[in-house]
């Protein structure tokens, strides 16, 4: 995480997402849609922790949404100060506000991020930072090579090939416009020198705005060292600002993911229909097939296999469970387990070692003992079923009386039969079987078997009698008269 040994300058960034983000035509603040189940403001600020101690966000649009978001993360020991900015006036104006909003001038580097860049990593923080400080420079911009440069900042370079200004792409002129290599907006900066350059900002350009780029010209007019860490990796720089956009770094990512896990040993039969959430953790050996999504906080253990088709969030699958077309969400899977094929476990399910919930069977804050199984056409909502018991096919847990839900309890291995209904709040003891039919009202104790349907009456002749010459009639017909040929 964070290292700031006595040899390593502190760290502080600083976080801009106060713009409006118009282009996604959205209620929601643009740095709050997610990609790989995480917002885009998290992701910067992820990769923020990794190398800062303290962060300043500045939030402007939409800042009650904002703010909550960010306090809702889990940042480790970030430090983030919160610095409003009313009016966007340019990334320059933004970076005074967070200024302002520490008090005193940080110590060491100051690192400037955007919020709506979310594939910027750590690694690459770490590495603009390390270029920073060993080479001394008092500004170091992270830059990229772009096939497409328009609308980004352009690094204007001299004729020894040293960094002299970067020019907003709407002031830049024809040659400059012909430039690839790119501002990412992504900066390091010695904190002094920033303190004073940006109070020496003006508004002096096409968009009227306090840029902060400007301060790269400011550098080399003071005689300071500037230079440009360049990224390889271009889609580190790139900005979310519509839907579009959204949807290609939210691929991009999952690309990145689900070859994270191959590394790591995992078999991803399909990677293009597997989508798999950044704080998803896989152990080696899992088996992951075409189709499904790995959501939230799931975490699955070696040799489950999972798939096709499944859709878990919050899920915790246990070391060799098989879950087949399934859809789940905050459930635990034992150990050997099998869930589906089309089984649904709500909130709260949570299946025992080498339990079973089998095909077309919904769950609900279910707890079932190890070895438990419920294979077919069930419901199973706010109960127990003991270990090693077997619920029919058919089975509905009626859990609730149209007012209260009720908890049902079933004992260890017992044995129920098809079409029951549980009408909770009700026991079956342990051992205890159920005739096929039965509606279990009462109590059941252990080691009976429990019947109420009433004792089945064959009415002799009933179909000729009253449904003469229907087919049914006449292959009933047929049939006693062999039965009386046979007789004679
Ligand atoms: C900026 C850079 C440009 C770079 C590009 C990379 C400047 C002047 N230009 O341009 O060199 O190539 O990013 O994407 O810095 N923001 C605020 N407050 C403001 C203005 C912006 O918080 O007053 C935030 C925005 O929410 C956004 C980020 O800063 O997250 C960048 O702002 P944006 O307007 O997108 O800058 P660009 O014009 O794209
Ligand atoms: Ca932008």
């Amino acid at each position: 995480m964070t290292e700031t040994g006595p040899n390593q300058p502190a760290v502080t960034a600083i976080v801009l997402a106060a713009g409006a983000g118009t282009r996604m035509k959205s209620s929601r603040a643009k740095v709050l849609h997610e990609i790989a189940g995480q917002p885009l403001i998290a992701h910067a600020l992820f990769a923020v922790r990794g190398v800062a101690a303290t962060t300043v966000t500045v939030v402007g649009h939409e800042r009650e949404q904002v703010s909550a978001a960010i306090s809702s993360l889990d940042l480790g020991d970030l430090g983030v100060v919160e610095a409003v900015q009313e009016e966007q006036r340019g990334t320059g104006h933004a970076v005074q506000i967070a200024l302002d909003a520490l008090g005193d001038v940080p110590e060491g580097t100051v690192l400037v991020t955007y919020g709506d860049v979310p594939l910027l990593t750590s690694e690459t923080l770490a590495e603009l930072l390390e270029d920073h400080s060993s080479s001394g420079q008092s500004v170091t911009i992270l830059s990229a090579e772009l096939d497409d440069p328009k609308g980004y900042g352009r690094v204007v370079r001299d004729a020894d090939g040293f960094v002299v200004a970067i020019r907003e792409d709407k002031d830049a002129d024809d040659v400059e416009r012909a430039i690839c290599e790119v501002n990412s907006g992504v900066v390091a900066v010695d904190a002094k020198f920033l303190r004073d350059a940006v109070g020496r900002l003006a508004p002096s350009n096409a968009q009227g705005e306090l840029y902060l780029t400007d301060i790269v010209s400011l550098a080399v007019e003071d005689g300071l060292p500037v230079g440009a860490h360049v990224l390889e990796d271009v889609w580190q720089t790139e900005g979310v600002n519509d839907r579009a956009q959204l949807a290609r770094l939210g691929r991009e990512l999952n690309r990145r993911l689900t070859t994270h896990w191959m590394s790591e040993g995992v078999t991803i039969v399909d990677p293009d229909t597997t989508w798999i959430d950044s704080a998803v953790v896989l152990a080696p050996d899992v088996t992951i097939f075409p189709g499904t999504q790995l959501l939230g906080a799931t975490v699955v253990a070696s040799g489950a296999t999972i798939g096709p088709d499944c859709t878990l969030r919050n899920v915790e699958v246990g070391a060799d469970a098989t879950i087949v077309r399934t859809h789940a969400s905050d459930a635990v899977v034992g150990a050997g387990a099998t869930v589906g094929p089309f089984a649904y476990l709500r909130p709260g399910t949570e299946i025992g070692a080498d339990g079973k919930v089998g095909t077309f069977v919904e769950t609900k804050n279910a707890q079932l003992g190890a070895g438990a199984k419920v294979p077919h056409l069930s419901y199973v909502g706010d109960a127990e079923i003991g270990e090693g018991a077997n619920i029919g096919a058919g089975t509905i847990v009626a859990n609730y009386d149209g007012v209260q839900k009720h908890r049902t309890t079933v004992g260890k291995h017992a044995r129920t039969g098809s079409n029951n209904v549980f009408v909770a709040p009700v026991t079956i003891g342990d051992g205890a079987y159920t005739g096929g039919g039965t509606v279990v009202r009462k109590d059941v104790p252990s080691g009976a078997l429990a019947t109420s349907a009433g004792s089945q009456r064959n009415m002799e002749g009933w179909v000729p009698a009253n449904r003469a010459g229907t087919s049914a009639a006449s292959a009933a017909e047929a049939a006693n008269e062999e039965e009386d040929d046979a007789g004679e």
